[in-house]
Formats: C-alpha cells, sequence, structure tokens
C-alpha cells in the first residue's frame, strides 16, 4: 500500500471475491499453522481483477517475500533458473503474471522446480555439456492468467489451488473506492461511488482509476468532496457511459451493428475493422461486453443482440444471421 497503487495488504482489507477469500484464508492459515510454504496457486480471470494484489495479500499474509515476473520475461530456462535460484529464500512467493506465456522449454523446467524444488542446469555446450542439478528453497508460485485455456495440462495440473476472479458488483467496486478516497483523504458521497461503481464495469482497476479522474474534476471545480454530480458530467466527459462502456466498447459495437449487419463476423475481421489488436479485443473488450449480453460469440462470430442495438440507441433490427437463426439453414 505503499507504490502508489493503495494495494491492500491483507485479506480483510481485500473487497469482494468473497468465496476465494474464505477459501484463502484457510489454505494461509492451514500453510502457516504447519509451517510449511503454501501450495502453488493459479489465478485466472479477466484483467485488473487483482489478480496481482492478491499475490502481494499471499506473501504478505504468509509473512514471507515476494518476487514478481511474468511470462514474457522468462523466455529461456537461464531465465527462471536465474530467478529460482538467486532471487528466493526459503517459504517465499514467486509471483508470474502472464504464466501462459512462458516459453515452452522454460516451462518444461519448471515442472521439477513446483513439484520437487530441483532445477536441472546445462553447463557449457556441445560434448563437454553436463547437467547439474540444484536444490531450491521451498516456494509457491502463484501464476496469474487471463487465458487460462493457454495453460498446457502438464502445468495447470502442479497447481494446488486453480480459482477464478469474478467480476465485482456496483456495490462492491463502490466500496473499494470508498476506501481509496479514504486512503486519499478525499471525501466522497456514497451516491458518487455507487456511480463509479456502476461504471467501472466490474473492474476494480477501473473503479481506482475513474476515482482518481473524478477526483481531478471535482478539484480542479474547486469542490472539497466529491458529489453525484460532479462524478456524473466527469465520467461523461471522459466518455464513459451509464454501462461503463468506453469509446473503443461502443466502436466496437458500432462496427458489428453498421459494417456486419449485426454479424456474425470473425474477431479478426472485426479488430482490422476497429483498428484494435485481437489480443486485446478478445481479452480487454469482448468479455464485459458478453457478459452484459451487448455481444454474442457463436461459432460462426461475433453477432449483436436486442441489447447492442438498443444500448447504441438504434431500431432493433432482426439482423440477418443472428441468433434468431443460429443453427439452421435457410
Ligand atoms: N485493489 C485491487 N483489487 C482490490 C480489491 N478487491 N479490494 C481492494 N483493493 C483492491
Amino acid at each position: 500500500m505503499d507504490d502508489g497503487t493503495l494495494r491492500p495488504t491483507s485479506l480483510a482489507e481485500y473487497v469482494g471475491q468473497q468465496r476465494l477469500k474464505e477459501k484463502l484464508a484457510v489454505y494461509l492459515e492451514a500453510a502457516r499453522t504447519r509451517r510449511e510454504a503454501l501450495d502453488h496457486v493459479l489465478l485466472y480471470g479477466p484483467p485488473g481483477l487483482g489478480k496481482t494484489t492478491l499475490a502481494h495479500i499471499i506473501a504478505a499474509e504468509l509473512g514471507v517475500g515476494l518476487r514478481v515476473t511474468s511470462g514474457p520475461a522468462i523466455e529461456k530456462p537461464g531465465d527462471l533458473a536465474a530467478i529460482l535460484t538467486n532471487a528466493l529464500e526459503e517459504g517465499d512467493v514467486l509471483f508470474i503474471d502472464e504464466i501462459h506465456r512462458l516459453g515452452r522449454v522454460a516451462e518444461e523446467h519448471l515442472y521439477p522446480a513446483m513439484e520437487d524444488y530441483k532445477i536441472d542446469i546445462v553447463l557449457g555446450q556441445g560434448p563437454a555439456a553436463r547437467t547439474i542439478r540444484l536444490e531450491l528453497p521451498r516456494f509457491t508460485l502463484v501464476g496469474a492468467t487471463t487465458r487460462p485455456g493457454l495453460i498446457t495440462g502438464p502445468l495447470r495440473s502442479r497447481f494446488g489451488i486453480i480459482e477464478h476472479l469474478e467480476y465485482y458488483r456496483d456495490e462492491e467496486l463502490a466500496e473499494g473506492v470508498e476506501r481509496d478516497a479514504r486512503l486519499l483523504g478525499l471525501g466522497i458521497d456514497v451516491e458518487a461511488a455507487l456511480e463509479i461503481g456502476r461504471r467501472a464495469r466490474g473492474t476494480m482497476r477501473i473503479a481506482k482509476r475513474l476515482l482518481r479522474r473524478v477526483r481531478d474534476f471535482a478539484e480542479v471545480a474547486g469542490e472539497q468532496r466529491v458529489g453525484l454530480a460532479r462524478t456524473r458530467t466527469a465520467l461523461d466527459r471522459l466518455g464513459i457511459d451509464d454501462q461503463g462502456l468506453d469509446r473503443r466498447d461502443r466502436a466496437i459495437l458500432r462496427a458489428v451493428v453498421e459494417r456486419f449487419a449485426g454479424g456474425p463476423v470473425g474477431l479478426d475481421t472485426l479488430a482490422t475493422a476497429v483498428g484494435e489488436d485481437r489480443g486485446t479485443l478478445e481479452e480487454v473488450h469482448e468479455p464485459y461486453l458478453i457478459q452484459r449480453g451487448l455481444l454474442q460469440r457463436t461459432s460462426r462470430g461475433r453477432v449483436a443482440t436486442e441489447a447492442t442495438y438498443r444500448h447504441l440507441g438504434l431500431p432493433v433490427a432482426a439482423p440477418a444471421g443472428s441468433l434468431f437463426d443460429e443453427g439452421e439453414a435457410p
């Protein structure tokens, strides 16, 4: 909570994700009581829901050190060996963000490290090369991913705890906003916090960011306290609508409706049409639009729904090839 992110450092301070918190509290206490390293933990779910924050909390609750790295940073086995042999002490937590992007060979070296706390290192090259096996401290790997489908079976099976993070309810986001406001020394009305929660698309990171932008508008307007009216005008100015969609989200929906007659349209085609990278479309924008019923994913591509038309203020059409005739030949 000292790095400007206002990140909580205990489970008690962490808002929402109730079922996950309850289970984790048990696992943490059991590990502490047995004086053992916690089992390896895989956290998955959409970005911005607090996976990194949870890794910090797990280390803090266990009273151990935390090392942070990411899948793309570990390309070669040597990268992994360097972290595991230099940076870790007994019981420490190693957090690997975007663990689905780990290099394949590095991943294979991770298996014995997770299972037996050993790593094989190859010294030298060619015929003179030899392998030495190093003992590692017992550690806990916390892996995070937005793409659980890309985690290989062998890697997944080595995690003892696999948990999904859910989108937050509006009230939970409001609670997170009130907490941050308190830590920032900022007064905020209950309705204002709830308005931010409603427009934060289920995502704690977005709620926290919106609070900071609303604070800017309030301060520049000379207001000591953030109220509902200022919050609404600030969020409108930011282009965040009443369902939390930003301009990019609406551009995606509008493209499906106006350029592809409501779909179905393939992901790559849609990405090109809106000038967005496929991964961002699929991992950042789509999950929320689908969750809100504003977009459907079918075997033939993305399809607009009645709610899409309503949200864009367009007359509801029966879009060609939509859910209405899904799976039926004309
Ligand atoms: N920061 C990120 N996720 C959080 C949460 N669930 N509660 C409070 N602060 C957070």
